[in-house]
């Protein structure tokens, strides 16, 4: 309410209100290569516009006459107490989108005590994450390197910064089609974005020095272990500074050892007992689509599940995530809870999320947009409008908990 009050009475909001208005602010303040990183999507984009067009087929249908005057978004996770159902989804190379990156996202998640997940491909180092958020709960999300020792290590990492579960990406082990990065010739991680989790790790530093010390070649120059050795040490230092990667550049090997260990397209569901090894976190797995992989999910013991398409960024043509998000709900049946995300743009979008099964939502890219226009401010003035618009939006149709947020608050209650 003081968000609305504040613009009844003359005062223009941090960043645009309107979704639509929001993205077009965003793409006129960033650079073509950051914002087609971030906005684009996979091949000609039709998942990431069927992500979105899904919300319009669902109706909200209002109940008149309820006392609402006390609302409660209150969420329980993992035997924890959220304000809302509402989480950071985990974004990479967030340097693209705002000097401070992860730390001005930090902040702003704290300011409203939100999970924020904090990405492998993150632009700071989790623990300098962790110590931004503070009281505030840290999620951490792995992409399973191909290296075991590499991922085990970032496991272990988390799990000894406070992270409170470990969200594993499954959907891609394989980078998607990605048309409009592909036209610009660009890959952030090929220019050493995004690396910050790895340059800070003891193991990944290690596999790094061994390769720079290999023999050089005329067909494969490799930068000298002097080189190496000098950002090495600088980002031991300096490890939350992002600036060490966007002024000096990594060097070659680093950023080979990245390229050749970031994915990992030989994982089944028989490795996820490996992890189980590693921490006592709970595990929950992004990515799911399909009932059955969801069912899958179950027998093998994880903790929690995100309905994800990667916001249409893996395989374009993939189904809609809200069109996915019933058959998982039916078939997990309240025995995990489950997470939903890709085409979230509003709190409307939330709620029926929410109404079609999902214990919480991830927010993406508006958040993004939000950092790239206004740093720390910016992304808390949108999850501050996505918030307010879930509040309302209950209210006004006559629910109270997020706990009566049922598809009976649907034109369209799916049998599953
Ligand atoms: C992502 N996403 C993502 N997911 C993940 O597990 N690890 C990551 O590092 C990233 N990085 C990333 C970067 C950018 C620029 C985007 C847009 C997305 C996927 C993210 O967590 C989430 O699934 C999508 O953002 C949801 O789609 P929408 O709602 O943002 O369109």
């Amino acid at each position: 309410s003081a968000i609305y009050r504040a613009g009844v009475f003359g005062h223009r909001p941090t960043v645009p209100v309107e979704p639509a208005a929001l993205e077009a602010a965003a793409r006129k303040a960033m650079s073509p290569r950051s914002w087609s990183y971030v906005a684009g999507s996979a091949g000609q984009q039709r998942t990431a516009a069927a992500n979105t067009a899904a919300f319009g087929r669902h109706q909200i249908v209002p109940r008149m006459l309820v006392d609402v005057e006390e609302r409660d978004l209150t969420t329980e996770l993992f035997g924890r107490t959220l304000p809302a159902p509402l989480l950071l989804a985990p974004i990479g190379v967030l340097e693209m989108a705002h000097r401070e990156a992860e730390h001005a996202v930090a902040s702003a998640a704290r300011a409203l005590g939100l999970p924020m997940i904090v990405s492998t491909q993150a632009s700071v180092p989790m623990e300098d994450v962790a110590a931004d958020l503070g009281a505030s709960p840290m999620w951490y999300q792995l992409y399973w390197s191909r290296d075991d020792e590499l991922a085990e290590s970032f496991v272990r990492r988390a799990e000894a910064a406070g992270a409170q579960a470990l969200v594993v990406t499954l959907d891609t082990h394989l980078l998607g089609w990605r048309t409009r990065d592909l036209d610009l010739a660009y890959l952030p991680f090929a220019q050493g974005q995004g690396l910050a989790q790895y340059t800070s790790d003891p193991v990944f530093q290690r596999m790094t020095r061994e390769r720079a010390n290999q023999p050089r070649t005329e067909r494969d120059p490799r930068p000298t272990p002097a080189a190496v050795r000098s950002v090495l040490s600088q980002a031991r230092r300096f490890p939350g500074d992002v600036r060490t990667n966007l002024r000096s550049g990594l060097p070659r090997a680093a950023v080979e050892t990245f390229l050749d260990t970031f994915s990992r397209s030989s994982l089944t569901w028989d490795d996820l007992a490996r992890l189980r090894e590693w921490t006592s976190l709970p595990i929950v797995l992004k990515g799911l689509q399909h009932a059955d992989d969801a069912r899958l999910a179950l027998e093998h013991g994880v903790d929690g599940i995100v309905v994800s398409n990667h916001g249409g960024r893996q395989v374009d043509g993939a189904i809609a995530s809200l069109d996915a998000l019933p058959g998982i709900v039916d078939a997990v049946d309240g025995r995990v809870p489950v997470l939903f995300d890709s085409g979230v743009r509003s709190g409307a979008d939330a709620f029926i999320a929410l109404a079609l099964g999902a214990d919480a939502v991830l927010l993406g890219r508006p958040w993004v947009y939000g950092l790239a226009l206004a740093g720390a401010h910016g992304a808390q003035a949108v999850l501050e409008h996505v918030l307010a618009e879930l509040d309302l939006t209950m209210g006004l149709a006559g629910v109270r908990s997020v706990a009566d947020i049922t598809r009976e608050t649907l034109a369209t209650p799916t049998a599953g």
